[in-house]
This record gives C-alpha cells, structure tokens and sequence, in this order.
C-alpha cells in the first residue's frame, strides 16, 4: 500500500463553469477517422443513417459528445470546401497530401458533416482553410452554412438544405506554424487579423473565432497572437500531444511497452498543467478579463501506429495507459476552467488517442471512451476545488504524481469527484475533507484491469470496461477512498 493521502474539496469556495465543450472531439479527413470509421454510405450492408453508421453514432450519443471539429487538423488547411457540396457523384476525387497519399473522394462535405453533427446531437467546431486558401473562399463557405438568405443559401437549399446551420466555433486555420502555411508568429497574427475580418455570422449570431494556436512550449507564439489578433477573436489554440519514448516523431508502442513507458507517458501527460498554466499566464497579460479563452483543441497520445496498419492513418490501440491520460488531462482542465472552455481530443475514432475503433461492420470502445462516459457530470458543472497533497510515483527517470483528481457539482445538484492512480503497483488510500459540504453517502465506479497494456479488441471487447466500486467510504464527515494500482474512479456523493 501506498502512503496515505490527504485532500481537500472546497465546496466553500466554488470556481468556474466546467464547459461540456472541454469534452469537444476532432474528426479529421485522416486514415479511417472519417470514411469508415463514421461514415460508410447509405448502400453499405453495414446499418446506417443517411450513410453514418449506427453502431458509433449511438456509443457517441451515449457520450453527449458536444461538439465536433472538422474536417482537420492539417486537411483543413488545403481543404475546398466547394468541392465537397453538390451531387457526390461528381465532387472531384483529390490527393490526401497529408495523410497516407491516398485518395479523398469528398464524400463527406459540408452537409454529411452537419448531418453528422445532427444525429450526434452535438454542435459544430468547423475549422478554415488559411493555409492555401483565400479569405474569399473562406467568407463564401461561412455564408454557404449560416445565411438565411442570398444566392449561396439558395445554393445550399438546392444542394438539400434549407435552413441555415449554426456553427458554433470557426477555426482560422490549424497550425500555421506548421502545415498551416510554415509561418512566423507576427505573420500568423496579421494573417488571422485579416480572415477573421470577414467571418460574418448573419445579423443576431454569433461564430466563435479561434485562432490556430501554439505547438506545445512555443509561448511567443501566444505572445504575438494575443498582442496582434486578440480583439478580434474569442478563442486562441494550444496543441499538445503525449509522445513517450522521446518526443517526435513518434515511437512508442502503443501496447508493447514496460512500466518505463508508462510512466513516461503519465509524465508527459502532466506537462499539460505547465503548459497551460504558462500560456494562460501570457493570455492573463493581454486580457485579464478573460473574455479569451484557451482552447485546447488537439490533445492526446501519439505513438507508433498499430503493427501492419496504414502509414499516416496514425492507428493505435489504446490502453489503460490512455485512460490514465485522459483522466489526468481532464483533471487539469478542471484546474483552469476558468480560461480553459474548449478542447478537443484527437481523435474521435480510429486515430491517435481514439473514442472507437471499426474494422468493417465491427466496432469496440477504447478504455479512453469509458473515462470519457465516466466524467459525463462535469459537463457543464461548477469546479470545486481539489487540493491534493498526493505522493509521488517514481519509475527511473520519471516522477510524478500518483494521485490526480478533480471534483465538481453537477448540473444535477450532486457532488461528482474523479481520482485516478498513476501506480501500477501500489493501492493509494486518500482521505478528503470536505469543506462547506456534508456528504451522507458516496456511490462510484472504477475503470482498471489487470495490466498497464490492456486494451480492448473486437474478440474481447470488454477487457477494459467500468464496474461498480465499493472502495470509497464516508467516515467522520471525511470521504476516504482506496485506490486500486492503476485505475480511474469517479464517484457520487449524496
Ligand atoms: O491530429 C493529427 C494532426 O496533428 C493534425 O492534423 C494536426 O493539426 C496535428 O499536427
């Protein structure tokens, strides 16, 4: 057993909104992520609406998934949108340059993505083509979606949609920095200035703009963003992914590694706190209002791709390991929700830290998809404090702290608190005060297997799944909690 831990929730001092779209997901044109694994056409055997497959709409229902962000990531930024509406037949077929060189049929456009958005009961994160596109261009599409009227709404009622879509989040490009376009920071600002001009949401709505953001430490690029563009934006970007074994690009194995690589992982996962603690503070410097929020709209692991899979469809398996990435993740939001209102996983299914994986009509949820139902009551919930005053794990070069956590009140009037165990070994037992709070009573459930790599396959896909938890107990108006080695808890106090 490990040492024993105190905590403290304070109920006292409630902090800021957790936003449900924290728990956005990204859905790119990249290897299966969207034909496949989303959508299969309205003629294939395997069931279907309107050509979204049934099977991962309805886990993705489940998950009151809030918003989707698409169609990239790096295929937003030499993304057409014109070739993507109108009969599909005739939609030009292109080159995915970015991913895999395969063939992109444009398939899914604009109205099988709103579609998607539909059946998903979600909102719309659609991100812009900077990149090699024109500000005309981009103008054009945000009219084609959101006017009531106009020859491009007529347009689009033509192409069998009547009623203008709302989009909720526009994204002026993706990493421009990178594949957005390879520019400097100052560059980047005065270009999103320019785009931003001329995203205009019809008279009465409103489009959140985010700009393409940081790559990881790059704090000037924050910097830069935020003394050049901040007037004219709502929201500035931050990238992050977890890449053990290194950094880039990616080499990990996502199933076959040891206890170094798990810790290393964890490690990395932490990282996120800093990097945002240090961005936000850039961000806290030009708008200490926070009228701007961080939007952290890639995050993830990112190892090597399955043994035999596709170069650049970026498939790994998940394990237990990428639920403890999620939990720690989704804790640290909590810490920052004041500045932090949005992120988005990468991705939704069959890419990098994914929800889902499909193969043919087959489909299995991933131990990531199980945190994310498990933190389903902070959507929307108020933060309460959580100070942990955890011990650490150690694995050669890596330490870190065993115990994350974070606690809110849910929409539902209820008490909901997340802890996880980063020790593959040892139980952690944590003894939590509860300030301005009396609790009676405190139900749960626990995501764990029995080792760091299991995972889920379509022969055995509940390996990983969550069960109910006995191990948490009032006791002296204190909720004390037993840890299991390597395992996520949520739990529900009354
Ligand atoms: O999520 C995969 C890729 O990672 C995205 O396309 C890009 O934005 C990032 O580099």
């Amino acid at each position: 057993d490990g040492q024993p831990t105190s905590a403290t929730i304070h109920a006292d001092k409630p902090g800021a909104v957790y936003d449900k779209d924290i728990f956005t997901q990204f859905a790119e044109h990249l290897g299966e992520g969207i034909y496949g694994g989303l959508w299969v056409g309205k003629d294939s055997k395997i069931p279907n609406t309107n050509g979204f497959r049934n099977d991962v709409v309805g886990a993705l229902r489940d998950l009151s998934v809030p918003v989707i962000r698409w169609p990239g990531g790096c295929f937003a930024d030499e993304y057409h949108w014109r070739e993507g509406v109108g009969p599909q037949k005739k939609r030009p077929v292109k080159v995915n340059t970015h991913w895999g060189g395969v063939t992109e049929p444009n398939t899914v456009g604009t109205h099988e993505f709103f579609e998607l958005v539909r059946q998903v009961g979600s909102e719309a994160y659609v991100a812009g083509n900077v990149g090699n596109g024109s500000p005309r261009e981009m103008a054009e599409w945000i009219e084609y979606m959101t006017a009531p009227a106009g020859s491009l709404a007529d347009e689009r009622a033509e192409n069998g949609h009547k009623d203008p879509w709302k989009v909720k989040y526009f994204g002026v490009g993706n990493e421009l920095w990178g594949c957005g376009g390879n520019m400097r920071p100052e560059y980047a600002a005065d270009v999103t200035r320019r785009y931003s001009t001329f995203i205009k949401p019809p008279a009465g709505t409103k489009i959140l703009k985010v700009a393409a953001g940081a790559n990881v430490e790059d704090y000037n690029w924050t910097e830069q963003m935020m003394r050049i563009a901040a007037p004219m934006l709502d929201g500035v970007s931050l990238h992050y992914y977890v890449h053990p074994a290194g950094g880039w690009p990616p080499r990990a194995e996502p199933v076959d590694f040891d206890e170094s690589g798990w810790a290393d992982a964890l490690h990395e996962a932490w990282r996120m706190d800093e990097l945002i603690t240090k961005h936000a503070a850039i961000m806290d410097k030009y708008d200490p209002e926070k009228r701007l929020f961080l939007a952290v709209d890639e995050w993830g692991a990112w190892y090597k791709q399955d043994p035999g899979t596709h170069p650049g469809f970026l498939r790994q398996q998940n394990t237990m390991r990428d639920a403890l990435i999620a939990a720690i993740n989704l804790d640290i939001f909590a810490k920052h929700a004041d500045r932090v209102r949005m992120t988005a996983i990468a991705q939704m299914v069959n890419v990098l830290q994914a929800m889902i994986f499909t193969e043919g009509s087959k489909m299995v949820l991933t131990p990531t998809y199980h945190v994310f139902e498990m933190y389903k009551p902070w959507q929307d919930a108020t933060v309460l404090p959580l100070d942990i005053d955890t011990p650490w794990y150690a694995k050669g070069k890596y330490t870190l702290p065993a115990v994350s956590g974070s606690a809110v009140k849910g929409k539902d009037g209820k008490v909901h608190v997340g802890l996880s165990n980063a020790d593959p070994e040892q139980t952690n037992t944590v003894t939590i005060a509860l300030d301005g709070m009396d609790a009676g009573s405190v139900t749960g459930r626990i995501l764990t297997a029995p080792a760091i790599n299991s995972h889920n396959t379509f022969d055995d896909p509940d390996a990983v799944k969550p069960a109910a938890f006995s191990g948490a107990r009032i006791e002296g108006g204190k909720l004390v909690v037993t840890l299991p080695a390597k395992s996520v808890v949520v739990l529900e106090l009354q």
